[in-house]
């Protein structure tokens, strides 16, 4: 049972009694920051009586005398200003305790009240090029809300809308027609079709950084220079003001000089290697060339497009690999070629609409509030990202009329799904909730966007190995403290993986997902505080202890017994326990998995009181042994529950 929920339905009623515009007080319902005022807080008798005109406290006598809460909760107090204060009753606790024992499969998470189909939009990588860490970040939340949304009884479809359609295919393209070693291709293709890209891609940017983006950015130094200057013998200004306009001037120097730094580092790998050097200027007019070569693919030419039927498979291979490492799967995979053949059709409908306006030979639909126009169609005819997005709207809606579609996708591109929304809705996609579950950037140590090592797709396989590897050292430190160490090398090997892995996944998805978060190794791999190792380290204290008390798992749930809620450490685990039902609704409310990170660490915390202060094995009686060893077991159930929803996996001994 969701108890939060149950009890917003109790004040909803009463709150309509007093007053039929008052309902949405109702939301006000929440749990308490503090024991001493009750379980659950709710603070409406503040607004309410602002809208009524009439003295808080009074609303919230009425409110208390109208409430029918008498089989869940003791009777309410009102404190302060009129703030309701209510703690649950001994009596509802336990069988709702006793329901969450016997639920296997959902440890008694209710069912969302109105069931959605929904489509869910994650990872999402461009094949061909390699995967970076965003797309991590993007998988594994839009992973997590998966399971969290089907858990809560909503129909939901993972459609992982590749880029398999853009640029990068003419790259390869490119690269295959000049570069390729036919040998390596047939043997290893994966691995010579990245050689092609990262090959390709240096000469890209060996030119683009060189003509263009390095003198641009040498002006920008520049004007940021004079304007120190200006400042320094500006006397116009107090000592002070100036002190702190120099220092953001100077800041903004230095981030200036970071990426020019990154800039030059990539011209130098070509420049500083002959071979490549002589290649670049061989190549001169690549970047023209990779845009034909695409535009050619989407033409349909025959060769390129052979090319890249031949290529597609090995391109999805790598992303394959990723994918098998984290568990993730998808219902479907669209990529964005799905919609080649609807993209024409889009146009003309959306000109039909009369949404189409022609600048500068390009079909535009410009929209309210938003001064960049939304370009489907280039002046050389050429489709964009934009086209294919709105196709893909069309066709998920005609094939699943979905209630909502979620993007998961990094922040930097609000601007396109802002204005994509906006062209839906105008094109007649008004009823359905479009969302892009936007997410921060993940940071280096240096406080800029973390980079794998090699900035290549080995590189992400080479940041899931060095967790793994770093989680191995700890598990086997961890195990040689022991007077004698319980794990082989195998079980070390395998708790690693799970370990490093779900490290990296818990970071991403217990930092509030719209803030950026720094990429660290020994903060994700602390064995305490909120991080993936603690929470399967308190998983695996409970087997640890079933173990030393020789407890068959199996027979304590068929036997059961009865529940003893004495002690306040008890009672708050017990809370903690019911609560797992709202994390989730929390999570699917507003899209966001740290609710249930920051749940299962809660848990975890009043588990560790508990089990302070409340013997287990040498318990003062059989029935308080048999129910604490049931509250332990049913922790375990809960985290295991609650990390499997994640999307991270436990181990017995670590
Ligand atoms: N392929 C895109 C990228 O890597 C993300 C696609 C997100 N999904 C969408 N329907 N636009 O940046």
């Amino acid at each position: 049972m969701n108890i939060q929920a149950e009890l917003r339905n109790r004040f909803r009623a009463a709150l309509l009694a007093i007053d039929p515009a008052a309902g949405q007080f109702a939301e006000m319902v929440l749990p308490s920051q503090d024991a001493k005022f009750g379980d659950y807080q709710a603070n409406c008798a503040m607004p309410l009586g602002k809208q009524l005109g009439r003295p808080p406290r009074e609303i919230a006598q009425q409110l208390v005398a109208m409430l029918d809460l008498a089989d869940i909760c003791e009777p309410p107090e009102i404190a302060g200003p009129g703030f309701i204060n209510l703690r649950l009753k001994q009596e509802f606790l336990i069988p709702q305790l006793q329901q969450m024992l016997s639920d296997e499969t959902h440890l008694g998470v209710a069912p969302s009240a109105e069931p959605k189909t929904i489509v869910l939009d994650y990872s999402a990588p461009n094949v061909a090029k390699p995967m970076h860490v965003g797309h991590i970040r993007s998988t594994v939340i839009g992973a997590a809300l998966y399971r969290v949304l089907k858990e809560l009884g909503h129909r939901v479809i993972s459609d992982n809308h590749i880029g398999d359609w853009g640029t990068q295919f003419g790259m390869i393209i490119y690269g295959y027609k000049h570069f390729v070693d036919e040998a390596a291709l047939a043997k290893q293709p994966v691995a010579e079709l990245s050689r092609l890209y990262r090959l390709v891609n240096q000469l890209v940017e060996y030119h683009a950084v060189s003509d263009y983006f390095l003198p641009s950015l040498e002006g920008k130094i520049d004007a940021q220079k004079s304007r120190i200057a200006v400042l320094k013998e500006d006397s116009n200004l107090d000592a002070n003001e100036r002190k702190r306009r120099l220092q953001a001037a100077e800041n903004v120097l230095a981030e200036l000089h970071a990426e020019e730094v990154d800039l030059k580092s990539k011209v130098a790998i070509v420049a500083e290697n002959p071979e490549l050097y002589s290649l670049a200027w061989q190549h001169t007019t690549v970047r023209s060339e990779i845009l034909a070569e695409t535009a050619a693919l989407h033409a349909g030419d025959k060769t390129n497009r052979e090319l890249w039927e031949r290529f597609l498979p090995a391109c999805l291979e790598a992303n394959q690999r990723i994918y098998r490492r984290l568990g993730v799967t998808f219902d479907l995979s669209l990529g964005e070629s799905f919609y080649e053949d609807r993209l024409t059709g889009v146009v003309a409908d959306l000109t039909k609409h009369g949404l189409v306006t022609e600048s500068d030979g390009a079909k535009c639909v410009f929209l309210a509030g938003i001064d960049a126009p939304f370009i489907v169609q280039k002046k050389d005819g050429a489709f964009l990202y934009a086209t294919t997005d709105l196709a893909t709207i069309q066709f998920r809606v005609e094939e699943w009329s979905p209630d909502a579609i979620l993007y998961v996708v990094d922040h930097r591109q609000s601007l396109h799904f802002e204005q994509l929304f906006a062209t839906a809705r105008l094109w007649g996609y008004d009823k359905i909730e479009l969302e892009h579950i936007s997410f921060g950037t993940v940071l280096g140590e240096d406080g800029r966007p973390y980079k794998t090592r090699s900035g290549t797709a080995v590189g992400l396989d080479g940041l899931l190995d060095e967790a793994v590897e770093r989680a191995y050292a700890i598990v086997s430190a961890n195990d040689d403290a022991r007077a004698e160490p319980l794990l082989s090398a195998d079980e070390r090997q395998q708790v690693a993986e799970r370990v490093g892995i779900g490290a990296i996944k818990y970071a991403d998805l217990a930092h509030n997902r719209t803030s950026d978060y720094v990429f660290s190794y020994d903060k994700m791999l602390a064995m305490q505080g909120n991080t993936a190792a603690y929470m399967q380290y308190s998983y695996a204290r409970v087997s640890s202890i079933f173990a030393k008390g020789a407890v068959d798992v199996a027979t304590l749930r068929k036997k059961g017994g009865a529940l003893k809620l004495e002690q306040p450490a008890e009672r708050a685990l017990a809370l903690s326990l019911l609560q797992l039902s709202e994390a989730l609704e929390r999570v699917a409310t507003d899209y966001r998995p740290n609710h249930l990170t920051a749940y299962l660490f809660d848990l975890a915390s009043k588990y560790s009181s508990f089990f302070e202060n409340c013997p287990v094995l040498k318990a003062e009686s059989d029935e308080s042994r048999t129910s604490r060893l049931l509250l332990c077991d049913l922790t375990a159930r809960t985290i295991a529950h609650g990390l499997h929803l994640l999307g991270i996996q436990t181990v017995e001994r670590m």
